[in-house]
């Protein structure tokens, strides 16, 4: 059975205070009011990934993850973090690929096939972010883009490594413009991504991979959309800096 999971993308927003606050506010909620209903994954910009591990306090429903890792162990790359440093601070996963990261830093699928080796190395689990454009959609490109970003990103890992990978299918047009995919477009594709998965693998790592929505989920649509059969949870932007309406959204199963 594969795992259900609601991840909270803080992208590069809260200074520590605001972040302290968040995420004590989450943790409340989360104990009083969710019935393991998904893993909660809570992904906050690199500097405060100490202070809300720590505030997590090893509670087991709510999971550290980072925003982003170098593909390199370690060296003179100023600025960077690699994925072995996360894994020392108590962080499980890594986002990869996101559409952030590939449209303002230029990360390829090339680079990202390295980084989420490297992550896979250090023992972290990568969440791999693919989806495509409003051009690419309107000129009938989505299943193209996607199985190309799968091929050449993600699909170099081994079955054994390919176990441990969770994805997010993010339509670009959807992020952070409140455009949310209907349910039936985010279905359409992540059942695609899933027939990809069984014909580069196998239908058993089909069926147990996690594949999240992401872009402009929120409380008034995520049970539509996490009912839908491919729909495992999502990849939670805007609306996970609000503690009600992210503990809302991971109540929507
Ligand atoms: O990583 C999260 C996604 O980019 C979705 O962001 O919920 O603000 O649209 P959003």
């Amino acid at each position: 059975m594969r795992k259900k999971i609601v991840a909270g993308n803080w992208k590069m927003n809260k200074t520590f205070e605001e972040a302290q606050a968040l995420v004590s506010e989450v943790v409340n909620m989360v104990q009083d009011e969710v019935n393991n209903q998904a893993e909660v994954v809570l992904c906050p910009p690199f500097p405060f990934l100490s202070s809300v591990s720590k505030a997590l306090g090893g509670n087991s429903n709510i999971h550290l993850g980072a925003q982003n890792c170098h593909q390199k162990e370690s060296g003179a790359y100023t600025g960077e973090v690699s994925a072995a440093m996360l894994k020392s601070v108590g962080v499980e996963y890594v986002i990869l690929g996101h559409s952030e990261r590939r449209q303002y830093f230029n990360e390829d699928n090339q680079l990202l096939e390295t980084k989420v080796k490297a992550a896979l190395q250090a023992g972290l689990i990568p969440i791999f972010c693919i989806g495509e454009s409003l051009e690419q959609r309107e000129q009938d490109l989505t299943f193209d883009v996607i199985e190309t970003q799968l091929k050449e990103g993600l699909f170099h890992v081994t079955n054994e490594e390919f176990a441990r990978v969770v994805i997010a299918y993010e339509p670009i047009w959807a992020i952070g413009t409140g455009k949310t995919a209907t349910s039936q477009q985010a279905q359409e594709v992540h059942a695609f991504i899933r027939e990809q998965i069984a014909r580069h693998y196998d239908a058993e790592a089909a069926a147990n991979t996690t594949i999240l929505y992401g872009g402009s989920a929120n409380p008034g649509n995520a049970r539509e959309l996490f009912s839908q059969p491919d729909i495992d949870g999502g990849l939670i932007g805007g609306a996970s800096l609000k503690s009600r309406d992210f503990t809302d959204i991971i109540k929507s199963f």
